[in-house]
C-alpha cells in the first residue's frame, strides 16, 4: 500500500498499521478497557443525518472560521497529541509545517517530542500547548513561562487525565516512553526495519519541554498510563485551574469537559473555550461521545464560551455535523496522526487536503456557502 492509495482516514490507518511496530500503532490506535468510548465516538455522528437545501448558488464557498481569537482556514484543529517523532521521524515538525500550509490550528504536549521554542518560531498559523499540571509546579510555572516567550496563542489545560486510562494494548506491549526494546518486544521493533533505523539513526528521542525538570519518560521509561498516575496532580482543582489562567494571562481552553456543570465553570473561570472531549476513548470507557454531548452543552454555554467537539472525527460530514449541532470548530487527533506514522509530512499534508476537500464538497452539496449557515434545523436525530 502506498500514499497515493490513501483516500480516506480509514486507509491511512491501514497503512500505518503496515509501518509501524505493533506497540507503536496500538499506542496511537488503542484506547481505555474496552475501547467502547473510542468507538462511540465516532458512530454518534452515524446517528444523525444532514438535510441539504439545494439550488443555493454555491460557486463560492468560504469554510473559515474564528476560533480562540484566530482565524482558521478549515473548522478543524489538529489537537495536541503526545510522542509523534515515535510515530515518524519528523513528528511534531511535520504537523507543524503541514498545519501552516493549511492555515489552521495545531497543537503540541506537553509530552512533545520537540521544544515549545522550535515550534513557537516555526509559522504564523495559530499554536496551542497542551498543559498537563505536573505535581512539580516549577515544572508547571516553566511550561508557561517559555510559551509566553514563545508567544504561543492559547494554553489548552488538559483536565481528564487525573489519573491514566487502563491502556490495554500497551499493557500487554509494554509500551513505554521512550519505547524500550525487551527480549520479548525486541522482534516487534525489529521486522520494521525503516522505523527502527529512523528511530535508532535519527535525532534521539526527547521530551524537550519536561526534561528539564523530570526524568521519568525520557531518562527512566515509563508507560503512559504510569506518567499520568505518578506525575501528575491529582489535587488539581477549579481554584488550581483558575490561578494557572490567570499565570498566563492568554487565550486559555480547557480540553476534556464533559458535563454542563463543568462547563458553566469553565466559562465562571473565564475560560475561552473549552474542548468537548474524552481524550479519544482512552481514559474513562463508557463515558459519553462528544458529539452525544454536545448540544446539551451548547443549549447550556452557547454564545458565553467557544465548544469545541473533540474525538471521533474522520470525515468532513463529521465536522459539519458538529457545526450544526453547535460546535465553534472539531479537533482531532487520530485524524492526522495515522497520516503522520504512514508518510510524515506528505500523509499529513494529503490528510488534511482530503478533510479540506470533503468539507468543501459538503457543504456544497448541503447548500451552503458559509459555515454559520449550519444550524441545528439541518440535522435530523434517528
Ligand atoms: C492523544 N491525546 C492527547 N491529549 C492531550 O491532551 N495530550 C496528549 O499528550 C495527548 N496525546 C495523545 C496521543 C495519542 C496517540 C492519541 C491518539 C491521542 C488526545 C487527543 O488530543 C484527542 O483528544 C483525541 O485524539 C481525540 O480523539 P481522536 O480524534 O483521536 O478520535
Ligand atoms: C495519551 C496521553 C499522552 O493519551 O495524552 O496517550
Amino acid at each position: 500500500m502506498r500514499l497515493t492509495d490513501c483516500h480516506n482516514i480509514a486507509d491511512f490507518r491501514r497503512l500505518a498499521k503496515q509501518r509501524l511496530p505493533w506497540p507503536v500503532f496500538d499506542y496511537i490506535d488503542g484506547a481505555a478497557d474496552d475501547e467502547l468510548t473510542k468507538a462511540r465516538n465516532t458512530a454518534a455522528f452515524d446517528q444523525v443525518d444532514l438535510v441539504p437545501n439545494v439550488l443555493a448558488g454555491v460557486a463560492e464557498i468560504d469554510p473559515s472560521v474564528t476560533v480562540m481569537g484566530r482565524k482558521s482556514a478549515l473548522p478543524l484543529i489538529l489537537s495536541p497529541t503526545a510522542l509523534q517523532r515515535v510515530f515518524h521521524w519528523q513528528g511534531e515538525r511535520a504537523v507543524a509545517r503541514a498545519a501552516q500550509k493549511f492555515g489552521l490550528w495545531f497543537g503540541i504536549s506537553s509530552l512533545a517530542t520537540v521544544s515549545i521554542e522550535e515550534i513557537g518560531a516555526m509559522g504564523d498559523n495559530p499554536k496551542m500547548f497542551q498543559l498537563y499540571v505536573h505535581k512539580d509546579k516549577g515544572l508547571n510555572r516553566s511550561m508557561i513561562e517559555r510559551c509566553q516567550a514563545a508567544k504561543f496563542d492559547a494554553i489548552a489545560l488538559t483536565v481528564d487525565t487525573i489519573v491514566g486510562g487502563k491502556r490495554e494494548r500497551c499493557l500487554r506491549s509494554g509500551f513505554s516512553s521512550p519505547p524500550r526494546f525487551t527480549p520479548s518486544s525486541a522482534l516487534s521493533y525489529a521486522i520494521k526495519p525503516r522505523w527502527a533505523l529512523d528511530y535508532l539513526l535519527r535525532e534521539k528521542f526527547a521530551l524537550p519541554n519536561l526534561d528539564t525538570h523530570v526524568t521519568a519518560g525520557t531518562g527512566e521509561a515509563i508507560s503512559i498510563q504510569g506518567y499520568f498516575t505518578e506525575m501528575l496532580d491529582q489535587s488539581m482543582d477549579w481554584n488550581m485551574v483558575a490561578s494557572i489562567r490567570e499565570q498566563w494571562g492568554g487565550t486559555f481552553c480547557l480540553k476534556g469537559v464533559m458535563s454542563v456543570a463543568d462547563a458553566r465553570r469553565a466559562v465562571e473561570i473565564g475560560a475561552d473555550a473549552i474542548m468537548i472531549s474524552n481524550h479519544g476513548g482512552r481514559q474513562l470507557d463508557g463515558s459519553r461521545a462528544p458529539f452525544d454531548q454536545l448540544t446539551e452543552i451548547v443549549d447550556a454555554v452557547g454564545g458565553q464560551i467557544e465548544v469545541i467537539c473533540d474525538g471521533g472525527v474522520r470525515r468532513g460530514t463529521h465536522v459539519l455535523k458538529a457545526l450544526a449541532a453547535g460546535a465553534t470548530c472539531a479537533s482531532g487527533g487520530r485524524l492526522y496522526l495515522y497520516a503522520l506514522a504512514a508518510a510524515g509530512q506528505p500523509g499529513v499534508e494529503r490528510a488534511i487536503g482530503i478533510f479540506a476537500e470533503e468539507i468543501e464538497r459538503d457543504m456544497k452539496l448541503m447548500g451552503v456557502t458559509r459555515v454559520d449557515q449550519l444550524t441545528r434545523e439541518r440535522l435530523r436525530w434517528r
